[in-house]
């Protein structure tokens, strides 16, 4: 695991930027794994920029999120079809036709998580999966206990979660109690795995899925076990962190050659 710590906003954003870049552009066939919530608006603002200036064209990417609540509709303000929309398929130029979000309205939800995992094999399995961190160590929204194996499937919100969403709602009854997500299973098979936290709301979360043990009490902590996962995080966000001046040395003494490619913008 690659642990990264920078100071401000806008470098998470470009560091980020810089990895989903690099490995998209690497991929014969790139597919990205799409996050909501506040986490990763710096990244998409980033890679809104490149594609903006032409520096970057993701028009072939395939898209895949993680997870919709069950029973707003698509056009609902806070669905995260909405969501993904707004701040990712118009701003980073991304073909509509080829982002695709959990349909959480489907009268058969059970067979429309199936069809999500064979849309997303079909398109040969996601290349970099963006995840936020829930303050209770929720990734995508499997919620603490969910099981590692799991697959795209129907959770329930946990209390704590529906609290910390309910900022993006007028009252916290509208925010619903149901939601499908990919599973802890389904995440593991991205061939990278992309954490984001900033704020010290997140950083006990971050220390539990970074520094403590595997295990389904902390369903961040599936990143210990994937073979290439990166945690890029603010100093708020890394602040609970035992070994946060390790970490630092680590980013600060990495070969050229292991960083992201960085082409010259056009011009
Ligand atoms: C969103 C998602 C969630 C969020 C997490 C953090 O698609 O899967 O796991 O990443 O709840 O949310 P923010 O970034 O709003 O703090």
């Amino acid at each position: 695991m690659e642990i990264i710590i920078l100071s401000s906003t806008e470098e998470v954003g470009e560091t980020s930027a810089d990895v989903i870049a690099d490995v998209l552009e690497r991929s014969d066939r790139p597919v990205l794994g799409l996050a909501t919530g506040s986490s990763p608006v710096a990244a998409y603002r980033a890679l809104a920029a490149r594609t903006g200036s032409g520096d970057l064209d993701l028009s072939d990417v395939d898209a895949f999120a993680l997870d919709e609540y069950v029973g707003l509709p698509a056009d609902h303000e806070q669905s995260y079809a909405t969501f993904i929309r707004e701040n990712v398929v118009a701003p980073l130029g991304l073909d509509p036709a080829r982002v695709h979000v959990p349909d959480g309205q489907a009268d058969d939800l059970e067979a429309a998580c199936t069809d999500y995992e064979r849309a997303m094999g079909d398109a040969g399995g996601v290349d970099l999966q963006i995840l936020g961190i829930g303050a209770n160590g929720h990734i995508g929204f499997n919620e603490p206990t969910s099981s590692l194996e799991s697959r795209t499937r129907i959770k329930t919100l946990a209390p704590q979660t529906r609290q910390d969403n309910a900022r993006f709602f007028d009252v916290i009854d509208d925010v619903p109690r149901l939601c499908v997500t990919q599973g802890l299973g389904t995440i593991s098979e991205a061939r990278t795995l992309m954490m984001i936290a900033q704020g010290e709301h997140k950083a006990q979360a971050v220390a539990a899925a970074v520094e403590g043990p595997l295990s389904a009490m902390c369903p961040g902590s599936l990143l210990q076990s994937h073979r290439r996962a990166i945690v890029i995080l603010d100093e708020a966000a890394a602040s609970s962190l035992q070994l946060a001046d390790y970490y630092r040395y680590v980013y600060a003494n990495k070969p050229d050659w292991q960083r992201p490619r960085r082409r010259a913008p056009r011009g």
